[in-house]
């Protein structure tokens, strides 16, 4: 690397362990040069993740993947000028392998250390590529364990107008998945099956009220009527399989998006994003589209690969904060609940 390039620049490296992916990525200024996901197959025989199985996972993959960055954005570890890490939310055994593992490269580059909160950095990932959003927006983040209408107001301060009053959107996808029979994470493949049937059945939309939302009832409806018709019929869901998936998908977008425009229209934002894992879902991002377009939003959707949880997003959070000293002490510890608006 050229020495006077170097010396303009700042380059993070950021780590992401909070659930299933061990992931690294490396910024150069608000840049990101790379990044490398390492996803967890551990976890598909269980139907979901187990939290030990993750952290012993990450503990094998953790160094290999950090090298594997460095190396292929040509950048060694002595040019870094921070490290930042997911410090919550998520399973505390994952956290602690990245937070260890970030602490001791701090402390061995003598480097400063910064804590990024993982849903701040779903939302943050909408800067990492133009076109970047002006602050403030409106966001629905919608995750494995998250689903919240956020006013985003910048990298730190979001304030939460709604959210779940029970389960997130994307574990109504992966149980009524599972229901299904598919495998864990169902999210995708519903997506991907949902793509060759038609809308066929409806399920109970839970009303909670004001911005809030609601899917254990959902899930349970989907529940009783998979029982009612299987009595009458042994092979109803492998006969319906793509239908029952287009018309689950369905039901949860069209829940989301009746949130999203009454959001709209009691907060006046007309800057509205998506984020977390469930925006990857073709159908939100082809209904957000359309919605957008009638109703006058300028939407924005990141790339696939900042949906579902990467570093990028980590290392974009950690630039906002380099720039303004929003450095952690090396006694901080990760946070298995960590709410939005709490502060260290
Ligand atoms: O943000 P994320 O990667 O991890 C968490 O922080 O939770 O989100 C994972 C969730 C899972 O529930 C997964 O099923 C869902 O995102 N997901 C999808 C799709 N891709 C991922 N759900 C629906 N359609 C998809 N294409
Ligand atoms: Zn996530």
């Amino acid at each position: 690397m050229d020495e006077t390039q170097k010396n303009n620049a700042f380059y993070i490296l950021a780590i992401e362990s909070s659930c299933d992916d061990t992931a690294a990525a490396v910024f150069r200024n608000e840049q990101l040069i790379t990044q490398v996901t390492s996803t967890q197959l551990e976890h598909v025989a269980y139907g979901g993740v187990v939290p030990e199985v993750a952290s012993r996972a990450h503990q094998t993959t953790i160094g290999p993947v950090v090298d594997q960055c460095l190396k292929k954005a040509g950048v060694r570890p002595q040019d870094l000028s921070a490290v930042a890490v997911t410090i919550g939310p998520g399973l505390l055994g994952s956290l602690l392998v990245g937070v260890s593992f970030a602490k001791g490269l701090a402390l061995a580059l003598n480097i400063p250390l910064i804590d990024v909160h993982h849903i701040r950095a779903h939302v943050m990932a909408h800067w990492i590529a133009e076109p970047r959003p002006p602050f403030p927006m409106l966001c629905l983040v919608v995750s494995g364990g998250h689903t919240q209408l956020l006013k985003v107001k910048d990298h730190n301060k979001m304030e939460i107008l709604g959210e779940t009053m029970d389960d997130a959107v994307g574990e109504a996808f992966d149980k009524t998945g599972k229901m299904l029979g598919l495998p864990y994470p169902a999210g995708p493949v519903m997506d991907k099956l949902a793509q060759k049937g038609t809308r066929q059945f409806s399920f109970a939309h839970p009303e909670p009220g004001g911005l809030n939302f609601s899917f254990s009832g959902f899930k349970t409806s989907v529940l009783y009527f998979l029982q009612k018709q299987q009595k009458l019929n042994e092979q109803f869901i492998s006969e319906n399989l793509n239908d029952l998936c287009c018309s689950i998908q369905a039901d949860l977008v069209e829940i989301l998006l009746n949130k999203l425009k009454k959001a709209v229209a009691q907060s006046g934002l007309k800057h509205v994003g998506v984020a977390g894992g469930v925006s990857a879902n073709s159908l939100l991002r082809g209904e957000l589209q359309a919605l957008a377009e009638k109703e006058g939003w300028q939407l924005y959707i990141p790339a696939m690969a900042y949906c579902t949880d990467n570093a990028a997003m980590i290392g974009m959070t950690a630039w906002f904060k380099y720039q303004n000293r929003e450095f952690a002490t090396l006694d901080i510890v990760p946070r298995a609940r960590y709410a939005l608006d709490m502060q260290f």
